[in-house]
């Protein structure tokens, strides 16, 4: 697969962010909608699923498997389910781009099947880590054989059989537990999970909602193999990581006030929620209410003054993808922010502690690169120019913070900016932020 282009953003310093917006799908649901569709019986319509490239990695995976699935709309997708066993060997290598949760959650999931696949991904998903989910699914009677290094290309074999284990995980990883769940579906008697602290439980709430028994005691979940699925439509809401960049911009924006409809609020996600407030943010969760099995809300949110907190370390599962944000409104705070316990952002779609710190010291920001965290003390922020490195979620969050810069921001490589929101930069336009993008030599 040829590299992306050099997709530039410039943006304008200043200005406010008023009015109103839906941000796109939720982007685990969206994966889990398709997976889960595919394997129940009967007909799954999905609304509001996220049309971003890592979404579409996983449904062009399942059509390459044989599944029917067709788009009649913008959000909209159908999936003919084929049931548990209905899978078919694709033709060729399953290439999931930049897509994390594809590539884990497929390796459990297909390595309960009677067929070989092979799961490929571009550079940054190449070098991820993937023993985390290949050694407990080895155990479980899995054969997948990997790089040296442990990583992808994988290459996935039909298992004589699987049996069930009981799986303590060394990492707070929704990626790992659901990779692990997904292959207990298939494997004989129990699978569970222990998890050492929560994280996102979109699998578990799914297979319920589709009918399978799921059991959740304290920090530890578990199933049995060899139940079925029954489809049902699901209306995925939209992706509280893709609001957090609004959260953030608009509470370090001058006069600003910004509501963010139907917005995912699961309690394993709120942690962007809970940080911020903590900061001295002005957020309002507005007309909470239940959307099939997933909490939802419209949040607004003023700006306000924000100050640096010592992140408390039970909040880095629930707030896992929005650092990159959550740093941006450490730089503008008042005083010192420090994270700790938080090396897991380092194996992300970048290192994005190296990738973070080296953008805002580039725009003159006093930030310290740690181990396991980060220190940031907030303060003027010049413009300047700085890398995102392929990574979506560093790109939009030094776009966001032009709105308090004292120059313009150039950000390079912001093609993946697409795995998980397109549209960005208009819907970011449509609100007051001044942004333009071109191609980039
Ligand atoms: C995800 C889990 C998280 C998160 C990723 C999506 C998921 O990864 O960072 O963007 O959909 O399960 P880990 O579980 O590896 O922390």
């Amino acid at each position: 697969m040829h590299a992306p282009e050099n997709i530039v953003y410039s943006v304008q310093p200043g200005g406010r962010l008023r009015g109103e917006l839906r941000p796109p799908g939720d982007k685990s649901i969206s994966h889990r909608s398709i997976m889960l569709g595919a394997l129940a019986e009967g007909m799954t319509r999905v609304s509001g699923f996220l049309e971003g490239e890592d979404s579409l990695a996983t449904l062009k995976a399942f059509q390459a498997m044989g599944v029917e699935i067709a788009r009649p709309g913008a959000g909209q997708v159908t999936i003919a389910g084929v049931g548990m066993h209905g899978l078919r060997a694709p033709p060729a290598p399953l290439y999931l781009g930049n897509s994390g949760t594809s590539m884990r959650l497929l390796c459990g999931l297909l390595s309960g099947q009677g067929f070989e696949v092979t799961l490929t991904g571009d550079a940054s998903l190449s070098s991820r880590p993937m023993r985390r989910v290949t050694d407990p699914l080895a155990s479980m009677g899995a054969t997948i054989e990997a790089t040296e290094k442990g990583t992808a290309p994988l290459r996935i074999l039909p298992p004589k059989s699987l049996k069930g284990i009981a799986y303590a995980m060394p990492m707070a990883s929704a990626q790992v537990k659901s990779s692990l769940l997904l292959a207990g579906l298939y494997a004989a008697g129990e699978t569970s999970v222990t998890e050492p602290a929560p994280t996102r439980d979109h699998t578990e709430r799914m297979l319920r909602g589709l009918g399978y028994e799921v059991e959740t005691q304290g920090n530890r979940i578990s199933l049995r193999g060899g139940g079925r699925l029954t489809a049902r439509d699901l209306d995925v809401p939209a992706d509280i990581s893709s609001a957090a960049f609004f959260l953030v911009g608009a509470s370090i924006a001058a006069d600003s006030e910004l509501t963010l409809r139907h917005v995912g609020i699961n309690p394993t996600r709120i942690g962007i929620i809970n940080i911020l407030r903590r900061m001295g943010a002005d957020i309002e969760i507005l007309d909470e209410r239940d959307v099939g099995g997933e909490p939802v809300a419209d949040l607004r949110v003023r700006s306000a003054p924000l100050r640096g907190i010592r992140i408390p370390e039970d909040q880095v599962p629930l707030a896992i993808d929005e650092f990159p944000a959550l740093f941006i409104a450490a730089a503008c705070a008042e005083g010192e922010t420090l994270l700790t316990g938080a090396e897991e952002l380092r194996v992300k779609e970048s290192d994005r502690i190296q990738v973070m710190a080296d953008g805002l010291l580039a725009l003159g920001v006093d930030a310290e690169a740690r181990a396991d965290g980060i220190r940031i003390r907030g303060g003027k922020m010049g413009g300047g120019r700085v890398d995102s490195r392929g990574d979506h979620r560093i790109a939009m969050s030094f776009a966001m913070a032009a709105v308090r810069a004292e120059g313009e921001i150039t950000i390079d490589d912001c093609a993946n900016v697409n795995t998980s929101f397109p549209g960005f930069v208009e819907l970011a336009r449509g609100v007051g932020l001044d942004i333009a993008q071109a191609v980039g030599s």
